[in-house]
């Protein structure tokens, strides 16, 4: 592994556009589940609960299993080593941009300022019928399904749900990445959705050299160039900078 950790340290130390790609994976060690593979969500709930159209013929039914997912326990979880070692690789200058599927926050709260959200996010809210606003922190979260103040209307977390387009500022931002990136840092995904799953093929189309961290098998990491690291991301991402701090000395 050494190695492979040094070469992925030189790697990103001549970068010259390093983004980062991250799944469910990365906030594991934070205590949130993944959605599949072991412990994952999807084993213990009906992804159904995500589909918009159900969504609105069940809410209450739907609003319960949300809450439980996404809003129970999310508030009390904080970044880990691999949140926290994206943002040191900001504060370097190496890293601009992090494009992630998951909805936690967790890479703003570890102190990246550039995140391109492809999933949406759980910290905002918004009324279906009137379009009003909400933060997560002003929710009344005591009765199921969530109504809005204003107009009765039902209120849906700003993350997408299975049959909702991507929002095309993120989107057409992480297009953008794929293009111009030249190594790409993908942690934690399983690579099983459309269309987040394409970002990492695009960058390969375009020569960008992939470096891959995940607990399981690598998923994109299969050209010459690119490097699969095998382990838990916390603790990756820790003796990656570790090894960049050495190298720079
Ligand atoms: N460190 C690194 N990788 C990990 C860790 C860990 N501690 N724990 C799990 N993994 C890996 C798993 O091996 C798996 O490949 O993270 C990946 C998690 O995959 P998924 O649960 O499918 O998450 P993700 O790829 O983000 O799913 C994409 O699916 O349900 C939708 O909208 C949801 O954004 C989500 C999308």
């Amino acid at each position: 592994m050494d190695k492979y950790i040094q070469d992925a340290a030189h790697k990103i130390i001549g970068s010259t556009h390093l983004t980062a790609f991250t799944g469910a994976g990365i906030s594991v060690e934070s205590g949130i589940p993944p959605f599949r593979g072991e412990g994952g969500l999807w084993t213990k709930y009906d992804p159904s609960v995500l589909d918009l159209d159900h969504f609105h013929r069940f809410p209450k039914q739907a609003w319960e299993v949300i809450h439980t997912l996404f809003y129970e326990f999310f508030g009390q979880c904080e970044p880990n080593q691999a949140h926290i070692g994206l943002a040191e690789l900001e504060k370097m200058g190496y890293l601009k941009t992090v494009i992630t599927q998951n909805i936690d926050n967790l890479h703003q709260e570890a102190g990246n300022t550039d995140v391109v959200e492809f999933h949406g996010t759980a910290q905002t809210l918004v009324c279906t019928n009137c379009g009003k606003k909400y933060r997560r922190s002003e929710m009344d979260f005591s009765s199921f399904p969530v109504v809005c103040t204003a107009c009765d209307g039902l209120i849906k977390p700003n993350f997408i749900f299975f049959g909702e387009g991507i929002p095309p500022l993120a989107y057409s931002r992480s297009m953008q990445e794929a293009e111009n990136a030249d190594v790409l840092l993908i942690i934690g995904t399983s690579g099983e959705v459309m269309p987040a799953s394409m970002i990492p093929r695009l960058a390969k189309q375009n020569g960008t050299t992939i470096i891959e961290i995940n607990t399981d098998d690598n998923i994109y990491a299969h050209g010459s160039n690119d490097i699969f690291l095998k382990g838990k991301a916390g603790y990756i991402m820790d003796i990656i900078i570790q090894e960049i701090k050495r190298l720079l000395q």
